[in-house]
């Protein structure tokens, strides 16, 4: 709508990150930019070694920029918080807790106990239909339902980020199709602001709002696709022109820099 302007949830603000390695130093992130909105869906893709995870890492404050700086809420990030929630691909579950016990950890944590941290679990382990498997171990689940369990844990302590790091790329297909769906219905009614990694284009246009390419090392933003369909998205989606259009271009960005890497 004209005029309207939405919050700027996370400010990126020229950020540089350079690790010391063996073969001395390498830039993993050269003067990343980005402002996100408030509820804003954002997916990034870019070829391996970009440092999509990286950036994640960093706005989760669990690294630190070389520099440069990330606000959330106008606050300078500095560690992490219980307001920007993350979800890595390798599920991250406690083996020894129940899935009740995982999802109740954290807000454990946070110092919230006994009945309400209950019942606030519940709500989220019904919300990713885990409740016939409360007193379930990790192990006796699929990896489908761990990631569940994962973003359930992430969703009980209320943040108003999300940040997801290929959470559903190591499940198959009809699974991640499935948690796809779910994940945006969940973002529909919960609002949360996304920042969502993965290397599936398909996936990329799917949910989000706004695609990021990041360029071949070292990881700049090289492009911001806006990927106007409307919600709700379906199977369907992807059969439409419009979405075979950006699937092109974007898939066509991404080998471009792919092939760079490999010059
Ligand atoms: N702790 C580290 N020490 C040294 N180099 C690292 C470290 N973590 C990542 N890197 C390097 O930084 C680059 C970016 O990594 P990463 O953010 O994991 O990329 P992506 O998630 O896009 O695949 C890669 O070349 C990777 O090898
Ligand atoms: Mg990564």
């Amino acid at each position: 709508m004209a005029g309207e302007e939405r919050n700027i949830k996370l400010k990126i603000e020229n950020v540089k990150k350079i690790y010391n390695s063996r073969n001395g130093e390498m830039i993993a992130l050269n003067g990343v930019n980005l402002n996100i909105a408030e509820n804003e869906f954002i997916c990034v893709v870019g070829p391996s070694g970009c440092g999509k995870s990286t950036l994640l890492n960093i706005i989760a404050g669990l690294l630190e920029p070389t520099s440069g700086n990330v606000y959330c809420d106008g606050k300078k990030v500095v560690g992490t918080g219980t307001e920007r929630g993350v979800v890595f691909q390798q599920y991250a579950l406690f083996p020894w807790m129940t899935v009740k016990k995982n999802v109740m950890f954290g807000l454990n944590l946070q110092g919230i106990k006994g009945e309400e941290a209950e019942e606030r679990a519940m709500k989220y382990i019904k919300m990713v239909q885990l409740e016939d498997f409360l007193n379930h171990y990790p192990k006796e689940l699929s990896g489908g339902m761990k990631q569940r369990v994962a973003i359930a844990r992430a969703y009980a302590v209320n943040p108003s980020v999300l940040l997801m790091d290929e959470p559903f790329g190591a499940l198959d297909a009809q699974t991640r199709t499935q948690l796809q769906s779910e994940l945006l219905e969940t973002w529909e009614k919960e609002q949360k602001t996304c920042f969502f990694i993965t290397h599936d284009v398909d996936e990329a246009i799917i949910l989000a709002q706004k695609v990021i390419i990041m360029s071949a090392r070292p990881g700049r933003i090289k492009e911001i696709v806006d990927i106007n369909i409307p919600y709700p998205r379906t199977q369907e989606t992807k059969m439409s022109p419009e979405f075979l259009d950006l699937k092109n271009h974007i898939w066509g960005q991404v080998y471009h820099e792919y092939l760079e890497v490999r010059k």
